[in-house]
Formats: C-alpha cells, structure tokens, sequence
C-alpha cells in the first residue's frame, strides 16, 4: 500500500473559509490576509467550503453568489492561483466519500463535545446532523490532502483536534494511511473589534464588508460607537475599539500620530472617523481595483476554479484510493500484498 508521503520537502499547506456572506475587515485581518501571506510557505492549498456553508446557508442562487464573490474576493486579496491552488470544497467528491470512512470512526461523545453543535444545542435550536458532523467533512478536507500545517482562527482548534483523534484512530486499525496534521495559529489575528465594539461578526450584525461600495462604508464607519467623554479628555488609545480599527488600516506614522493625539486630548471621534474613512479607501484601492477588473471578465473565475479543483482531485484521489484499500473497500485481489 502507498504510504503517506513521509515529510516531503515542502510543506503542505491548507485552510479553507466558509462562503456564508461577503467578507468582512474580521475575516481578513483575521485569518484571509495570514493565508494569504503563507502561500509561499509551502505548497499552499485554500477552497471555499460550500458544503460547509450548506448547513446555514438555505438559498441556492444567494449561495452560488457568496461562492463567486469569495473567489473573486480571495484573488482581489492577493490570492495567486499560480502559487496557490484555490478551489471549491464540493468540486472535490472524493471529501464526501472520505467524509463517509471518517465517519465510521468517530465517536458520538467526541462530536458532541464540538461547539458549533454543543452551542446551539444549548441554546435549545434545533440541529441538523450535517451541523453534527460537520468537523468530520473537515477532518476530511484536511486529510484528503496530505496537510501538514492548518491556519486557522482560535475557534477552528478544537476541530483540527477532532481531525487528528479520528485520523490516528483510523491510521491506528488500518495502518499509516494520513498524515496527521497541525494547526498553525494565524499570527496577528487578534480579534477584530466591529461597529459597536464587540467582535466584528455577521452574526453580530457589526461588520464592515472589506468590498463594500465606500459611500456604505463611511455610514458605516460614521455610526462607529464612541464613549461619550469630553473632548479635552486625554484617552487610552489601545482600549478604544475605533483606535484598534484605525491602526489596522493606516500607515504607521499616521497610526502613531493618533496614538499621540488620543493621549495628549482635544480631539473629536468624528476626525478620527474621517481618518478611518481615508485609511480603509487607500488600504484597498489596489485590491478594489483587482477585483473590478476581474469581475469584467467572468471566465478568469471559471477558468481558475476549474485548474484548483483540477489538482485539488488529483491529491485526493490518491489519498482516498489509499484509505479505501486499507480498510477493505475496492477488489485487490486476496493474499495481494501492496
Ligand atoms: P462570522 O463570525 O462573521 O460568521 P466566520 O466565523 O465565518 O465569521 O469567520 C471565518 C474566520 O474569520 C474565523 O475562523 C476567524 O479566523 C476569522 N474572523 C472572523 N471574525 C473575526 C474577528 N472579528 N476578528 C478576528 N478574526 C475573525
Ligand atoms: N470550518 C472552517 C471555518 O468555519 C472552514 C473550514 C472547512 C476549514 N474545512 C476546513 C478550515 C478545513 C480549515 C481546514 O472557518
């Protein structure tokens, strides 16, 4: 039997993102810009998980848009198809059918204890058991490609965890089939504050859309809460949520110089917006423009998706050719040895 491919010199790298709405200021400076910088790290693997998004996601024609913007979103970023292989999760059967082998051995106990179902469990809605086993299509996703390293937010741990329990509990009856992957804590994605201070999320209702046409987004950033101090007050710049946002968005000497002008006082929230305004059009002109120009032409999309999903189904052939033979699935001959 094929082995995993013992540490092959360049590492393997993979990380995939929901496409549940468009991104936003979290998603990237969160996670999408540290994938985005890993590329060249290794061989860099990165899909839109759409049949992750399934499991909230309930219309069709809203679905295939969210899918389409991510990719669009993603290349617009910096994302380079020619360095990276990006691809859409449910172009790949071969994760579905693995999903399936995976699925054989886990346990009820270890899913239950995943947050994404725990949570809404508890908070007495109803569960759908794709929600249930969802982290086995991800343990799936990431073993289907020889992954050494995951970046991934703190909330996605506990399922490179799962991957990793299931993989070794498979690897352990069928003998050395996966590799075991680790995750790699995405380095400056400290939580991103959103309009009202509170973590930036959709589900908050608090986000700022990194594409978002720039009239929205300064009404946006206009109703930015603010503590109602006065004005000569001298303030700590690090513990205000509008501050966090200009220093993720603007050039160094500018952040430091609003730095100085929170500690020394007499200034107003609403320069500071003005200054959050400015920072976010020039932080993203050149990836706006990106991705007006290949919005222009629909095939560029077509064409990059098909080449990602092309070699993203190659590896997981093999993979999953290689966990079929050894837990007795396909027709080797009896007695054959590998
Ligand atoms: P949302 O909370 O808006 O639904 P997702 O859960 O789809 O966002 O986020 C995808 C990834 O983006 C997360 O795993 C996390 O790494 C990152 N992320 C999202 N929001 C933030 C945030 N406010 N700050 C930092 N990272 C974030
Ligand atoms: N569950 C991840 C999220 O919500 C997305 C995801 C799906 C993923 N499959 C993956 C991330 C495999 C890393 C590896 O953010």
């Amino acid at each position: 039997m094929d082995q995993p491919p013992a540490s092959a010199a360049r590492l393997r790298v993979l990380s995939g993102i929901q496409p549940t709405g468009r991104f936003h200021w979290g998603n990237y400076f969160g996670a999408i810009r540290q994938y985005i910088e890993l590329q060249d790290a290794g061989d860099a693997f990165y899909f839109i998980a759409d049949l992750h998004a399934l499991t909230t996601v309930r219309d069709p024609e809203r679905l295939r848009g969210f899918v389409r913007d991510a990719a669009l979103d993603l290349l617009a970023l910096g994302l380079d198809p020619e360095r990276a292989t990006l691809f859409v999760q449910s172009d790949v059967p071969e994760v579905t059918e693995l999903t399936w082998l995976l699925m054989t051995v886990a346990p009820m106990g270890l899913l239950e204890r995943c947050h994404a179902y725990k949570d809404k469990k508890a908070r007495g809605l109803p569960a759908d058991t794709g929600l249930f086993t969802y982290p086995v299509l991800m343990a799936a996703d990431i073993l289907a490609y020889d992954a050494d390293v995951v970046p991934v937010g703190e909330d996605q741990v506990q399922h490179i965890e799962v991957c990793r329990d299931l993989a070794g509990t498979f690897n352990h009856l069928y003998g050395e089939v996966f590799r075991l992957p680790k995750p790699r804590l995405v380095e400056g994605g400290a939580k991103v504050p959103g309009t009202d201070g509170q973590k930036m999320s959709k589900s908050y209702e608090n986000t700022i859309e990194v594409f978002e046409d720039l009239a929205a987004q300064k009404k946006k950033i206009m109703r930015i809460t603010t503590d109602s101090r006065p004005m000569e007050d001298p303030k700590d710049p690090e513990s205000d949520h509008l501050y966090q946002l200009y220093a993720l968005l603007a050039a160094e000497p500018d952040v430091a110089a609003m730095a100085a002008l929170y500690r020394q006082g007499g200034f107003g929230y609403g320069q500071v917006k003005k200054a959050l305004v400015e920072a976010t059009a020039t932080y993203f002109a050149q990836a706006r423009q990106r991705r007006a120009e290949l919005a222009a032409d629909p095939q560029v999309i077509d064409t990059v998706l098909a080449a990602g999903a092309e070699r993203a189904r190659a590896a997981a052939g093999a993979v999953l050719d290689r966990a079929r033979q050894a837990c007795g699935l396909g027709r080797r001959a009896v007695g054959a040895r590998a």
